[in-house]
């Protein structure tokens, strides 16, 4: 079935008619009236690209570094929690797809699957462990153990949840998840003897983060740490203060506060405010490969996705997710060559502009 999709909008198709409806709404809703949801994938299309002619390539990389590490591409896979409710291998098959693919996965802290699985499952690939902080530091601190003792190379805090966003899809579809999927790595922190729910997890993670914790978690846990949630000049400039290696420019999707910017509209801000000081990544939105580009020419190192290739998962498994991600690298491989640009690098802010349409919705 895979075999006759062709874009990342097939594959949302695909998942839409196949998840269980309580499911895909958990997985494709946003918060409240759901505007960030929708402008995160619109204000790409706001920006128009600037190519060059004649510019005597004849060979087109996509390759890139981050963290001093390499990739195939600079588009990894976001943190996306519980994902065996699309998949029964759930984030070891997402694992191996983003290994397949040479690009990194970052899994959630409320991933079905513990770090050292996923590690085992996909040993060659890159990762990174997505962390929220608890209010008891000790289960904060096993997480990180967990994670960097498998090999996990880099720590993202995120920094958008000091609570939930209102998710009315699923409070309409009645959605919850399944007792007995659990989250394995919380649960073994907490030392607890049968698994816990998403709501008690919640509440043990703590509200009240500062900048001094971030700082404190980016001293101690011997990888770089980067700060996820970043909407700001003011906020990114404090993350590169408070020792954050990178930024990543994010709403969470749209599922946490509705009504901020659109991770494009927030962007350029950011790598203004960041001045090259640490990599600056972005996620929410990105369909394809001219919105990765788009994105670099803007001045982000890379792209992270979320639901498209949770999309991919849910319609074909590891097969369905490395073509989703297959098919973003080609898209951006064709859109450089279009651009005039050999490399993910050669993409300048004069490869964008802002549509004339784009002013109504920006003043
Ligand atoms: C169902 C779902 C679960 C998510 N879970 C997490 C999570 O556990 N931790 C986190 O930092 N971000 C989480 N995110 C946000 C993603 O990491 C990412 O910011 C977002 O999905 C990017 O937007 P996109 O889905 O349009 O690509 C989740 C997103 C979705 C859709």
């Amino acid at each position: 079935m895979i075999d006759d999709l062709v874009n990342v909008a097939d594959f949302e198709r695909a998942a839409e008619g196949k998840l269980d409806p309580g499911i895909a709404g958990y997985f494709f809703g946003g918060a409240c009236d759901e505007v960030t949801l929708g402008e995160n994938v619109s204000a790409w299309r706001h920006w128009r690209l600037r190519p060059r002619m004649l510019a005597g390539h004849r060979e087109w990389r996509t390759e890139s570094e981050l963290l001093g590490g390499g990739l195939s591409m600079p588009i990894l896979v976001a943190p996306v929690a519980y994902q065996r409710l699309v998949d029964p291998d759930g984030e070891l098959a997402m694992a191996r797809a983003a290994a397949a693919v040479g690009t990194a996965m970052c899994l959630s802290t409320l991933a079905t699957a513990r770090p050292g699985e996923v590690a085992a499952a996909a040993p060659e690939g890159r990762r990174w462990f997505q962390l929220y902080c608890f209010r008891d530091e000790g289960v904060t601190r096993a997480l990180v153990e967990e994670a960097v003792g498998s090999g996990f190379e880099a720590i993202v805090v995120t920094v958008d949840a000091p609570r939930g966003g209102r998710r009315e899809r699923d409070l309409r579809t009645g959605f919850r998840i399944p007792e007995g999927l659990g989250v394995p790595s919380v649960q073994a922190a907490l030392g607890s003897e049968r698994a816990v729910t998403i709501e008690e997890t919640f509440a043990l993670m703590d509200p009240a983060l500062g900048w001094a914790d971030l700082e404190r978690i980016a001293s101690e846990c011997g990888v770089p740490v980067l700060v996820k949630g970043v909407l700001t000049a003011e906020d990114a400039a404090l993350a590169v203060e408070h020792g954050a290696a990178g930024v990543v420019v994010s709403n969470h999707g749209g599922r946490q506060l509705d009504c901020v910017p659109a991770t494009a509209d927030a962007l350029p801000e950011v790598v203004d405010a960041v001045e090259g000081r640490v990599p600056v990544l972005v996620d929410g939105g990105v369909r394809r490969g001219t919105d990765v580009a788009i994105a670099l020419a803007l001045g982000a190192d890379a792209v992270l996705v979320g639901r498209p290739a949770l999309w991919g998962l849910a319609v074909g498994g590891e097969a369905g997710a490395l073509k989703v991600l297959r098919l973003l690298r080609a898209e951006l491989e064709l859109a450089l060559a279009l651009c005039g640009c050999d490399s993910p690098d050669a993409l300048a802010r004069t490869h964008v502009k802002r549509t004339p349409a784009a002013s109504v919705y920006s003043a």
